[in-house]
């Protein structure tokens, strides 16, 4: 059995951050050596006491080893509409997200998109990501098939949406119950992926089809459910039109039973008291999406007012309607919305959340977003001075707080300097970097 070790300056959380100058929170190692057997850390400590016999020592002093990002919610069948200029949430969907989908019908497309997904992922060292797939189900035999060749612990899953989109998009109550279950069996726990029952939302699923998604949660207790909520005005409108028996949009989720802690809400923007009750008493998890937010005008994300009501919270790129699918540059946009709701978030604070908060979120703290023995080596290698600019600034900086912002305000995906998936090299070996 092979032995890597890892050495650099090391960042693993324990728990989140309560202030900048909360060190508990945290380990960090100026010299420290992380040990790597058949792909899960086996020890973790400063270099000069570590044992290098028989190992394959790796040096990347003196950039910083971390947990690999992992992104709460994005759409990787929107990966090449990246950059689509409209107005607002609905009228981007129409004008381009349901005709980009369509192209999912052939498994081809799916399969070549699929792969630069992933290269992307990788890329910016993201390691894990929680996905929405098309409505096809080849769609997701494509996402999931590729996290395996790549050993990639990824969540996703079919959308289901049977109204308000194109004939060729839609499925129907009964076809979608039956796509995401035979995926869920074909998919979920196999190797490191995991299945999420993924109505798209109130808009486009007809309350027959929420029947069926309240039959597949009771179901299947073990996957995740995701969907998107309160993202903008004329969204939490219409879906007040089509729901009018329910109390709020929320409520409209909490009707229909798949609220609970292993449900992933996108945007969560413009929640009212209740609703906000309402996801604090079932654990589910509100997830920030900044670029996404202030790229469709959606608004401004309410983290404080949700973490200090019990709401679980997370933070995604929301790719397409994001803008980069580098956590990095999803935390400074973050950080931004966060300045113009007058709350301020520390830089412990905001790599806490791309890592172990996101793991946190998924319930998967003990397996992933964290270094420590038993833990996944999901790891990713940033280099603080990576860039002229990054350069510029970093011969001024003294300590870690300064460094992790820098990384977070002029970081992206050339910050990235390696990336282990498993324990294997990911960033380093692909074709064509
Ligand atoms: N709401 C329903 N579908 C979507 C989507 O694809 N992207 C975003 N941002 N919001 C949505
Ligand atoms: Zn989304």
């Amino acid at each position: 059995m092979s032995r890597t070790i890892l050495r650099g300056r090391v960042l693993s959380f324990h728990r989140a951050p309560q202030a900048i100058d909360d060190a508990e929170s945290y380990l960090y190692l100026e010299d420290g050596a992380v040990s790597i057997e058949d792909g899960i850390v086996t020890a973790l400590g400063d270099f000069g006491s570590a044992d290098v016999s028989g190992a394959m020592v790796i040096d990347h002093r003196p950039n910083l080893i971390m947990p690999g990002f992992i992104d709460l919610h994005l759409h990787y069948v929107q990966s090449q509409m990246m950059a689509a200029y409209a107005g607002s949430l609905l009228e981007w969907l129409n004008t381009y997200t349901f005709i980009e989908e369509q192209k999912f019908a052939q498994q081809g497309h799916a399969d070549a998109v699929a792969v630069d997904f992933y290269d992307a992922l990788i890329r910016h060292g993201t390691t894990t990501a929680v996905a929405y797939c098309s409505s096809h189900p080849r769609s997701v035999d494509a996402f999931f098939a590729e996290a395996q060749r790549r050993n990639m612990l990824m969540v996703g899953g079919k959308v289901m949406m049977d109204r308000n989109a194109p004939e060729e998009l839609c499925d129907t109550p009964q076809s979608g119950y039956d796509d995401t279950k035979a995926l869920i069996a074909r998919w979920h726990g196999r190797g490191r992926s995991l299945y999420a029952i993924s109505p798209r939302f109130a808009l486009t699923s007809t309350p027959a089809q929420m029947e069926m998604v309240r039959a597949l949660v009771a179901e299947h207790p073990d996957c995740y459910v995701q969907t998107h909520v309160s993202e903008n005005q004329a969204e939490i409108s219409y879906a007040m039109e089509l729901y009018p028996g329910a109390k709020d949009y929320t409520g409209i989720y909490e009707d229909y039973g798949i609220l609970g802690r292993k449900t992933l809400l996108g945007h969560a923007i413009h929640l009212n008291h209740r609703e906000t009750a309402v996801l604090a008493e079932a654990g589910s998890v509100a997830v920030f999406c900044p670029t996404s937010n202030l790229f469709l005008g959606s608004g401004l994300f309410d983290r404080e007012r949700l973490v200090s009501n019990g709401v679980r919270v997370g933070i995604a790129t929301d790719i397409g309607g994001g803008t980069s699918v580098s956590m990095l540059r999803t935390l400074d946009e973050g950080y931004k919305v966060l300045q113009l709701r007058g709350q301020r978030l520390n830089p412990f604070a905001s790599f806490h959340m791309a890592t172990r908060g996101n793991a946190e979120a998924l319930g998967l703290e003990h397996t992933i977003g964290s270094i420590a023995p038993g833990r996944a080596a999901d790891l990713i290698v940033l280099d603080s001075a990576a860039t002229p600019t990054m350069r510029m600034r970093h011969a001024t900086m003294t300590t870690l707080a300064e460094e992790l912002f820098l990384l977070q305000t002029l970081g992206d995906d050339r910050a990235i300097a390696e990336v282990y998936v498993a324990g294997a090299r990911a960033k380093s070996t692909l074709v064509g970097l």
